[in-house]
């Protein structure tokens, strides 16, 4: 009994093959639809009655491509047996592509991945004019390539050019796109999409354009001087993006490179070759770990916890309409939900429904949303300075000043009108949230929503709980959060979180390094070539050096002491001295142009001398990470981060840690624990006992445990 793949046939010969997988999921290959997959073809293409094939989808996509979860479990398969198993549904798509009848792929949704390497393995492919429909090889996005002849096809179909830059970015493109690029045949109206591929399934000629005798690369050969141009390009472009930490795009290139200089069924072995190293290497494990499965989890709302009613939202107020709080605002009424905008005054708030103004309208130029939408959101947006008006919001953000009484007040200000089950959120980056809830009536409402900024940007919501948050605060935040399209995790009370707290580590180590004598210049290469987003010291710049000095000064303060004096609190102090805060004041480690242009202070090198003897790159990229993966250790022993999921997920949206690690928890196992405590051990003999491995880790070297497997 097929389950996923119905096949009809016409009174003329032509049988359709219709994806339609069973339940509710997208089409995708697993070892059960492919082997449906498999019968169904081979049994059309040995039908001497069947004169031409159309493979077609039930669902609104075509396919999606592999099952990831069949990719994580073909891991217990030795290599020799996976390459094996990539070889043979290669060759089946050979054998559709060489079988003598014209196969026609009739793609009414999104075909990418695997889905999009069986239809190039057709003879004809039509899309619908669905204005959604994309296609294309997304593979080295989850660290892997394309390993059913993407890497082989797609160049062959499109040249060269085109085609790495598609293979080694894994972007998607839409049908319009890819008619112009001729990686499609052509595009119908939805409703003509079967009819059409029938027909050309009695008349497309049934041999590719490689398979003919004569077949050149359009465009050019690998060898030719545009080929050999167009490597050096690609492959200058895969290192200045990649920094050379990412296996994917290096072998993806690879394969096509290679495979286009030999024979189909040879470029395909090579292909093989590399998707399989991929599929076993950690990093790609990690990638799609976190980038994937934990993500999505994430954005499920897998932690809610069970059994309080989902709420939907349509009210809610946020106090303070600055630069947080107006991003804020934004987010909830771009996703439908009206919004109540309270500052000291209304011009101050109208200043913040302004700002909302101004994001939509960009969106509007940019074309990424429509007018009438940007009109809606902003209808949604109500300044005011009048508490009263909060009366029926389900929910309360604040994103006041960071100060402790100022938020007392504006908790006191909002109970005193709202109902009693309304939720109340603090914004606050550093304020411990049991603190701030003891000015509430209801700390068992109060939870903490720390958004990053800017918030119409950054997809993360950083959930906290105080001590006294019950688990329905914490449901309905969640749904909150995803009711305005962020991702949440969920961290418990201390001070800094988890995001801030970690990210900061880095940030300081640099500037530390400063006072080492480290030339700035490796200091802040080395951060961006160790796979972060931004050197410590362009980062420092941006975060705002007086802010970092404040908030160590109110942290002092706080913990007396408890204080651990870091070697960055006095090169900080000094810069905010000189009165160079950073790039809002466009003097900061780096003097800032008008045009955007940084180079950095001259005056660095005199008040921080350069040493004669400089450390090693490799030195210094294992220190800036390592003082990442000790405080996250520490974030989890200390129960701030529960799961190492959220570390992960957490990492890579809040400060784009690494994502080629898949986050820092997965960063602290790949490096594994003996190693890293061993290695952390000698930099606290070295720094100082910020490196100092938390019991956690010595438990874990010793138990050769993973912080996965904990
Ligand atoms: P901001 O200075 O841009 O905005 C604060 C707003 O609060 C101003 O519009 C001010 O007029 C208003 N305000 C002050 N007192 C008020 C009162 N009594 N009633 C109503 N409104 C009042 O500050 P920003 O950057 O938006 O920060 C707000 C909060 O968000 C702070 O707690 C901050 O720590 C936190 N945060 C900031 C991030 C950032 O990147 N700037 C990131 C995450 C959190």
């Amino acid at each position: 009994m097929p389950n996923h793949i119905l096949t009809d046939r016409d009174a003329d010969g032509i049988a359709t093959l219709t994806w339609n997988m069973a339940g509710n999921t997208p089409n995708v290959f697993n070892n059960e639809t492919l082997g449906e997959f498999r019968t169904a073809i081979q049994s059309l293409l040995a039908d001497s009655n069947v004169t031409g094939i159309v493979i077609a989808s039930a669902k609104s996509d075509f396919i999606v491509g592999a099952d990831l979860a069949m990719l994580s479990a073909a891991r217990q398969l030795t290599k020799a047996q996976f390459f094996d198993q990539v070889r043979s549904l290669q060759q089946l798509f050979r054998d559709i592509e060489t079988g003598g009848k014209p196969v026609v792929a009739a793609i009414n949704g999104t075909a990418v991945g695997g889905g999009f390497e069986l239809a190039m393995a057709c003879h004809a492919r039509v899309c619908s004019d669905n204005p959604a429909l994309r296609v294309g090889q997304p593979e080295v996005q989850l660290g892997l390539l394309p390993g059913a002849g993407g890497t082989q096809r797609l160049p062959r179909l499109v040249g060269l050019r085109e085609g790495l830059g598609l293979i080694t970015q894994g972007k998607n493109i839409l049908a319009k796109r890819a008619l112009e690029l001729g990686l499609i045949t052509e595009i119908v109206p939805a409703d003509h999409l079967l009819a059409r591929a029938k027909t050309l399934a009695k008349s497309v000629e049934p041999i590719q354009p490689w398979d003919k005798k004569g077949f050149r690369v359009p465009g050019g050969e690998v060898q030719s001087a545009g080929g050999v141009e167009t490597f050096i390009g690609a492959n200058a472009m895969i290192d200045k993006e990649t920094s050379g930490n990412y296996p994917a795009p290096r072998l993806a290139a690879y394969a096509v490179y290679h495979g286009l200089q030999v024979p189909m069924d040879q470029g395909l072995k090579i292909e093989a070759r590399g998707f399989t190293e991929l599929v076993f290497n950690p990093l790609s494990q990690n990638m799609i770990r976190t980038l994937f499965f934990s993500m999505g989890e994430a954005n499920r709302l897998k932690t809610r916890p069970k059994g309080v009613p989902a709420a939907t939202y349509r009210k809610i107020g946020v106090v303070g309409a600055g630069l947080m709080g107006h991003g804020i605002a934004h987010a909830a009424a771009t996703n439908g939900i009206e919004v109540v905008l309270l500052d000291v005054d209304r011009a101050a708030a109208d200043r913040g429904k302004e700002r909302v103004g101004q994001i939509l309208s960009d969106a509007v130029k940019k074309g990424r949303l429509s007018e009438a939408k940007a009109t809606n959101a902003l209808a949604k947006v109500t300044a005011t300075d009048r508490y009263a008006d909060f009366a029926d919001c389900q929910l309360v953000v604040e994103a006041v000043f960071e100060k402790r009484e100022l938020k007392n007040d504006v908790v006191k200000q909002t109970e005193a009108v709202v109902s009693a089950t309304t939720v109340f959120g603090s914004n606050t980056s550093t304020l411990p949230i049991s603190g701030l809830a003891q000015a509430s009536q209801r700390p068992d409402q109060f939870i903490g929503l720390h958004f990053f900024s800017p918030v119409e940007k950054m997809p993360l919501v950083e959930v906290i709980l105080g001590e006294k948050t019950s688990d329905a605060t914490l449901a309905v935040s969640l749904d909150f959060v995803r009711a305005i399209g962020k991702t949440p995790i969920v961290v418990r009370d201390g001070r800094a979180f988890f995001t801030s707290r970690v990210f900061g580590t880095y940030l300081v180590e640099g500037v530390a390094m400063l006072g080492e004598g480290v030339d700035p210049a490796l200091v802040d290469n080395a951060g961006r070539l160790a796979g972060m987003p931004m050197g410590s010291l362009t980062v420092a710049d941006m975060v705002n050096l007086d802010l970092s000095h404040k908030i160590r000064l109110q942290t002092q303060a706080d913990l007396g002491d408890q204080y651990r004096a870091h070697p960055a609190d006095r090169i900080i102090e000094f810069m905010v001295a000189q009165g160079r805060f950073g790039q809002k004041t466009k003097a900061g480690f780096f003097d800032y142009a008008d045009n955007g242009d940084k180079r950095l202070w001259p005056g660095l090198r005199q008040h921080f001398p350069v040493a004669a003897s400089q450390p090693g790159l490799a030195e210094i990229k294992r220190r800036l990470l390592h003082v990442q993966g000790i405080e996250t250790l520490r974030c989890i022993e200390e129960g701030v981060i529960q799961r190492p999921q959220d570390a992960d997920v957490g990492s890579i949206l809040g400060w784009g840690f690494c994502p080629f690690y898949g986050g820092v928890a997965s960063y602290v196992d790949y490096v594994g624990a003996k190693t890293l405590e061993t290695e952390c051990d000698q930099l606290a003999d070295q720094l100082g006992e910020r490196f100092r491995p938390p019991t956690l880790l010595r438990q874990m070297a010793r138990e050769h445990r993973t912080l996965y497997a904990r």
